[in-house]
């Protein structure tokens, strides 16, 4: 399988990074323990009621490493023509996600998948819509790779940041090591994507306190009533508006055709599973779902009412919204649908899109 062979690569990249980050380990007297980066450590920010953010100890963020990682998601020499760069497809003022309904790659391969926002991932566990990566520091690899993406091989596109005036005093400021490596520069992009974050003070830490209007605020009671909208379970708004887990939410009748998490994991438990996205910036994400069938949030909230499909890994949450393998239409009327709709564009955080920290440094 492809993704395998990158796992492989990926796993001798990591041998060889292992190799360099010993040689480059700086020893602090009073801990003893050797640091694995150099630079100044990053302060994470973040809304009191959400958990600590989750950073992996061979991965500390620093204002180096991110400022690096920034240049190199805005790099197109990391793509096979030198015409395409991670933001691309996940444009700040998207939102991070695509403009088209799929994205568009080098030599114009249009993929079969809507581009995912970036944002809050630090919290994630896997990547992608089917879970095909288990850490952002692998997730990077693969855009790069995929013939339908960026279509480079990595250490091609290492060498050609070795050949740059700009990237090897970069690296050297973000690892204390100039020798551009797969596994720096896989690292640095992780620190990068970590540190976007979204949230939206006034629907998310107070649950509505602040909402502006009466729509919004009922809106806001139909997406937690359980026999209304029951949307809280899998979008979690204290947890930036998903539980970062995977479900089946009856896209499909016949949902192995598109197996989902299932293909990565084997698991026939795990047919038809895709990863629950947030809903921030709604406005901004259209197409909605990974196959883009979507348009609209009204769409989307009918197909939540009558138009989801019953099958055996359909999640608890909607199955209890059926009879004899039929969705039953919930106890909302016309208007609570309405006033959804008003909660749901509450989720909007205009921070992540002018956001300088984020925006191309090369402009
Ligand atoms: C040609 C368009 C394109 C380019 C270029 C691209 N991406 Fe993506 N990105 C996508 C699509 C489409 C998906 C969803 C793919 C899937 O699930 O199969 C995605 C998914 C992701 C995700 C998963 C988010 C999540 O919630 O799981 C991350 C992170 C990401 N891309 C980062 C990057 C980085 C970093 C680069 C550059 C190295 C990059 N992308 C380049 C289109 C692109
Ligand atoms: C069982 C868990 C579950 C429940 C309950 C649920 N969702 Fe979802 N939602 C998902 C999953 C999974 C996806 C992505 C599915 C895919 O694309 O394959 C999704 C996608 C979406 C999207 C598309 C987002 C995007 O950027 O593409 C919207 C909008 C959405 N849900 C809103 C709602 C609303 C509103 C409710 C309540 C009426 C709700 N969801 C209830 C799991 C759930």
């Amino acid at each position: 399988m492809k993704w395998l062979d990158q796992r492989n690569k990926l796993t001798s990249a990591l041998l060889f990074g292992i190799f360099i980050t010993i040689t480059s380990c700086v020893k602090d007297p009073a801990l003893g323990d050797p640091i694995l980066s150099c630079g100044t450590q990053f302060e994470v920010k973040i809304p009191a009621s959400t958990p600590p953010m989750p950073i992996p100890s061979d991965n500390p963020m620093t204002v180096e490493g991110i400022e690096l990682g920034r240049h190199l998601f805005y790099e197109k020499m990391l793509s096979g023509d030198n015409t395409q760069a991670c933001a691309g497809c996940h444009l700040q003022n998207k939102a991070f996600t695509d403009e088209n309904k799929f994205s568009i790659g080098i030599n114009g391969f249009v993929g079969n998948r809507v581009a995912m926002p970036i944002a809050n991932l630090a919290w994630s566990e896997k990547f992608f819509w089917d879970g095909k990566a288990n850490s952002l520091e692998e997730l990077v690899l693969f855009p790069i790779e995929s013939e339908v993406e960026m279509h480079e091989n990595v250490f091609r596109a290492v060498q050609e940041l070795r050949e740059t005036d700009k990237y090897p005093g970069m690296f050297y400021q973000a690892f204390c090591d100039s020798t551009i490596t797969v596994e720096n520069m896989a690292k640095a992009m992780a620190q990068f994507m970590r540190s976007i974050i979204s949230y939206n003070y006034r629907s998310i830490p107070t649950l509505g306190k602040d909402l502006r209007n009466g729509a919004q605020q009922r809106g806001l009671e139909v997406f937690q009533d359980e026999t209304k909208g029951d949307c809280f379970h899998c979008h979690t708004l204290t947890t930036f508006t998903t539980n970062f887990d995977f479900a089946n939410n009856g896209l499909n009748a016949d949902p192995s055709l598109s197996p989902g998490l299932a293909g990565q994991t084997g698991n026939p438990n795990d047919i038809g599973k895709f990863k629950i996205p947030s809903l921030l910036n709604l406005r901004h994400t259209a197409p909605y779902m990974h196959d883009g069938r979507f348009e609209t949030l009204m769409d989307v909230i009918n197909f939540y009412d009558t138009g989801f499909h019953v099958s055996p890994t359909l999640s608890l949450d909607l199955l209890k919204h059926t009879k004899d393998g039929k969705p039953v239409p919930r106890a909302w009327s016309q208007q609570d649908k309405l006033d959804l709709f008003a909660f749901l564009i509450t989720l909007e955080d205009t921070a992540l899109i002018n956001n300088p920290k984020w925006s191309d440094p090369n402009e």
